[in-house]
């Protein structure tokens, strides 16, 4: 399958309708994706990035009825990993010199992976590569999102080639941002941001306004996943200028786990509090060991508050809040105010690591949480009310 952009360029990516999982078992993909690749056709024809392993069959024979493969020129990898590189060793295999722009660190990506002294091009931010009437320019990434990252401008049809910034696990059959529902591409979009970009938010901002600097039009940007941003395309880098400042919604999500619902019962408590201390705040009440691990995370990004909770086992926490508070801890996220809580049936020490594991992942920490021996009585419940109202009460406003 193919479907032209317009006269000149060409969608010759992959749409993953099963995937559910990605990254391993560590990011879910509820609606599945896309691996785009794109063919641009001046007096030179050019193949930007490629597609997924496991579809590198798919590719090269649906590819053969858009281009005589001897006819492409140049090859541009804009980042080596395996869900864009994965059809090169089989494209090599029809075209073994074409040459391949990528950067240096995609060099080394490249030869990493698949061990081939290819026909390699190094280029660096500024670069031109000229089709005829169309020039590419080069633009180094790096840590958008690994360090060989860059993205590819095309000149004349204004394109920017943006690899995996600016997309979402996203499989749907409109190609075009302003085709699809935009509550669900504004969810992916932002559990993409808060779950892969977050840790390098500050080289975000940067990198977007030396973009803006080189004032180039942008009539479409093309990442390598998802639908494609032709619908004012500025609005996604709006959108990610916001989440990487790291302004939070009027959000407060409570995170928990727990074995006998003592802690869910205390759960219930601070929401209410919450609520009665803050009517106009968003609160998300979720039990992580039953939620999704990527969907979590989105909410907590959200967030001007967290407040976790699990019971103590075995003079710990629950593995399923520790799992969480792991994940939290790589995100480095800013600006965030953390609380805990949790039932305990002697010794009691979740809370104590709850706070430490939050204060380690950067949260503000001003309170001792709250503990409640077995299952909350009505004290307990007054306590929890309480610990939820004077969290709510602090962050308003
Ligand atoms: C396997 C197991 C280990 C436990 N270890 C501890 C412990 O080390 N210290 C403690 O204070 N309570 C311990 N408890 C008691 C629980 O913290 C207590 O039952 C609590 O009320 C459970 O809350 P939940 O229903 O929210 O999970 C343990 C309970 C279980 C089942």
């Amino acid at each position: 399958m193919h479907v032209d952009l317009n006269d000149h360029v060409t969608w010759v990516g992959v749409r993953d309708w099963e995937l559910r999982k990605f990254h391993g078992e560590e990011y879910s993909t509820h609606r599945g994706s896309t691996y785009n690749a794109y063919l641009v056709r001046d007096e030179k024809t050019v193949l930007i990035d490629t597609v997924w392993l496991p579809f590198a069959k798919q590719f090269i024979e649906q590819l053969i009825h858009t281009v005589d493969l001897k006819e492409i020129d140049y090859l541009v990898m804009n980042h080596g990993v395996v869900d864009h590189s994965g059809a090169l060793p089989e494209l090599m295999r029809h075209i073994p010199d074409v040459p391949i722009y990528c950067t240096k660190k995609g060099v080394a990506s490249l030869k990493g992976q698949y061990h081939q002294e290819w026909n390699f091009q190094v280029v660096k931010t500024g670069d031109r590569l000229s089709l005829g009437k169309r020039e590419l320019i080069f633009i180094e990434a790096p840590m958008l999102h690994w360090p060989d990252s860059m993205f590819t401008y095309l000149t004349e049809n204004n394109i920017l080639f943006s690899n995996d910034a600016f997309g979402q696990h996203y499989a749907t059959s409109e190609m075009f941002n302003d085709l699809v529902d935009p509550a669900e591409l504004y969810q992916e979009c932002l559990k993409y941001y808060a779950n892969i970009l977050t840790p390098f938010s500050p080289m975000v901002t940067r990198k977007i306004n030396e973009v803006l600097g080189f004032n180039l039009p942008v009539d479409m940007i093309c990442p390598s996943h998802g639908v494609l941003w032709r619908d004012h395309p500025e609005q996604i880098i709006h959108s990610y200028l916001k989440w990487a400042e790291g302004v939070p919604e009027n959000q407060i999500t409570v995170v928990y786990d727990t074995m006998w619902e003592n802690t869910r019962k205390m759960a219930d408590a601070i929401v209410e509090g919450i609520q009665e201390a803050d009517p106009e705040v968003s609160v998300k009440v979720i039990n992580v060991g039953k939620g999704d691990k990527n969907d979590v995370i989105t909410d907590v990004f959200q967030s001007k508050g967290v407040i976790v909770g699990s019971s103590t086992i075995n003079r710990g926490i629950l593995t399923s809040v520790a799992g969480f508070l792991e994940e939290v801890k790589g995100l480095q996220l800013k600006g965030k105010q953390g609380g805990a809580f949790g039932s305990y049936g002697w010794s009691g020490e979740s809370v104590k690591q709850i706070r430490e594991h939050l204060k380690s992942a950067g949260f503000r920490v001003e309170d001792e949480g709250v503990a409640v021996l077995w299952t909350p009585d009505a004290d307990g419940v007054e306590a929890c009310r309480q610990y939820g109202r004077t969290f709510a009460e602090g962050l308003k406003g």
